[in-house]
């Protein structure tokens, strides 16, 4: 077994969370550990609406604040709120000046687009909808430049070494189907920062490869995880069979788009005063129940946006010529997907998980921010504030920069497992069939007796037990759960036990006593 020991801090991910932090702790030496090429393959290069921040003169943090406590449906920490919001103008002037080219208007100020739930309109945006691939390629570049941080792509983590609750080492192996034999990594800190869990679904907006694997893999180290069961579905994933769905920004709702059936019913107006712009797990719901119906849910561009939207949307007028829709005169056939977890490993408001000596921001984490109900476009957000938060927690853990942290050099032997792709695809249909928009403990039931079946059957490959954790808290959380909150909808359960709710904390070893 090799094992390999550096003074760097190791760094699971290659999304926002983990370019940004990496560059936060410049110039302490730090590797990152990203399965695919930078800017491929993360969550955050796919996010359409763009980061929630209050630019506009009239706007202000406490008003965004109290969106997402309401959004959040009584589970939000309003400390967290209050930070997170406070901090977001000054991560906005950071991305800019370190070359994001967010939209301005002929005043040269921000271009704001609305989304629902918001007050105001208050999404920065870059080109229309590229605003994570933009912010993406900005981070890349500056990472690129700076001499302290090592990537290593093609590499992902399978497991956390720990030693009385402290993490001391993770297991990493290469991320291709020819799995290598995993290598001990032992760093000076480490921060999880691989995004959420929607590719545990079938249907799902996340990239292929996002599967819960770093919640899974915390949690089997012992990490607590909070919220679990609150996965949310977005409303408008262009539904024409391609898997990971790609999306239909809910900017395209704020600019006046609205939701039809195939019988021409505006179905959102009896269902909530704000119609289309309601709150997403009202408006997933209203998407579930039309598509259960037989009554093919579908955006309409056409009159609001015409051949706008061509430009004003350029990645979903790709996705939606690769499907064969012509957006301009016909309307876009969606569906509700597993989009964004709120759930996650616990942190406390410095990005500490419950084990000692591991940090996480971004979708993995689970900081009180979203509750039971993320505000659209606070998720990059959430990653930007809190990868600053950990870098400076991680940094005053560490102490002084190490004299020299040569870079470390892998040398991978074959003969690793890969988890088994017709056993991953059970996986997600399980999910999606007994642990999606609507839930029951029926299904919740049958959800945790064909996950162990799963982990029975492939008990050898680490990869694969990482995600089944995660499936397992998440169907575990849903089923202990006895009462609808936000995205967590419970048909034998359809009301919420009270205005406030609390928060779940879970550890696998109680998920699967259940
Ligand atoms: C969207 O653009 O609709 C997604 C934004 C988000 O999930 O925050």
């Amino acid at each position: 077994m090799q094992q390999i020991t550096t003074d760097r801090i190791v760094i699971v991910g290659g999304g926002m969370g983990a370019l940004y932090a990496a560059l936060k702790l410049a110039p302490y030496p730090v590797v990152m550990i990203s399965p695919e090429t930078l800017g491929e393959g993360a969550s955050s290069a796919w996010a359409q609406g763009g980061v929630a921040a209050a630019m506009d003169p009239t706007d202000s943090p406490e008003s965004h604040s109290t969106d997402t406590l309401r959004a959040g449906a009584g589970t939000v920490d309003p400390e967290v709120a209050a930070q997170v919001t406070r901090e977001a103008r000054e991560h906005i002037l950071d991305l800019t000046e370190m070359g994001t080219p967010f939209d301005r208007d002929d005043k040269g100020g921000y271009v704001l687009s609305r989304e629902a739930a918001h007050s105001f309109a208050r999404v920065v945006r870059v080109k229309g909808d590229q605003a994570g691939a933009e912010i993406m390629k900005a981070l890349i570049a500056r990472v690129q430049e700076t001499p302290s941080v090592q990537v290593l792509e093609g590499v992902m983590a399978s497991g956390l070494e720990t030693s009385d609750g402290r993490v001391t080492g993770i297991w990493v192996e290469t991320s291709g189907q020819d799995r290598s034999k995993p290598v001990l990594l032992r760093g000076a800190a480490f921060l999880m920062a691989g995004g959420g869990s929607g590719g545990l679904y079938k249907l799902t907006t996340n990239p292929a490869r996002i599967r819960g694997q770093v919640i899974g893999m915390a949690a089997r180290a012992g990490a607590v995880i909070a919220d679990a069961e609150f996965v949310q579905f977005h409303p408008t994933a262009i539904d024409m069979g391609e898997d990971p769905a790609p999306l239909a920004t809910e900017a395209l709702r704020g600019e006046g788009a609205t939701l039809i059936n195939s019988d021409g019913e505006r179905f959102m107006l009896p269902i909530h005063p704000d119609a289309e712009l309601a709150p997403r797990d009202i408006v997933a719901r209203a998407i579930y129940a039309q598509t259960q119906a037989g009554k093919r849910p579908m955006l309409d561009t056409r009159a609001v946006l015409g051949e706008k939207v061509l430009t004003q949307f350029p990645s979903v007028a790709e996705a939606c010529a690769r499907a064969g829709i012509d957006p301009v005169h016909d309307p876009i056939p969606v569906a509700a997907a597993a989009h964004y977890h709120m759930g996650g490993i616990a942190t406390d408001m410095q990005g500490h998980s419950s084990l000692e000596n591991l940090w996480v921001c971004g979708e993995a984490s689970s900081t009180g921010l979203h509750g039971a109900n993320r505000l659209a476009s606070n998720g990059l957000l959430e990653a930007l504030v809190y990868a600053r938060i950990c870098a400076v927690g991680i940094e005053d853990a560490v102490g002084e920069v190490p004299a020299e942290a040569p870079e470390i050099s892998l040398d991978f032997q074959p003969g690793g497992v890969a988890p088994d792709e017709a056993a991953i695809d059970r996986l997600r249909r399980c999910m999606t069939d007994n642990v999606g928009v609507v839930r029951d403990a029926e299904g919740l039931q049958r959800a945790l007796r064909i996950i162990a079946e799963l982990e029975a059957d492939n008990a050898d490959c680490p990869g694969f037990l990482n995600m089944t954790a995660t499936a397992t808290l998440i169907a575990a959380g849903a089923l202990m759960r006895e009462e609808s909150r936000g995205a967590h909808h419970r048909s034998d359960f359809p009301d919420s036990t009270g205005e406030h709710g609390d928060r779940s904390m879970l550890t696998l070893a109680e998920a699967t006593a259940l």
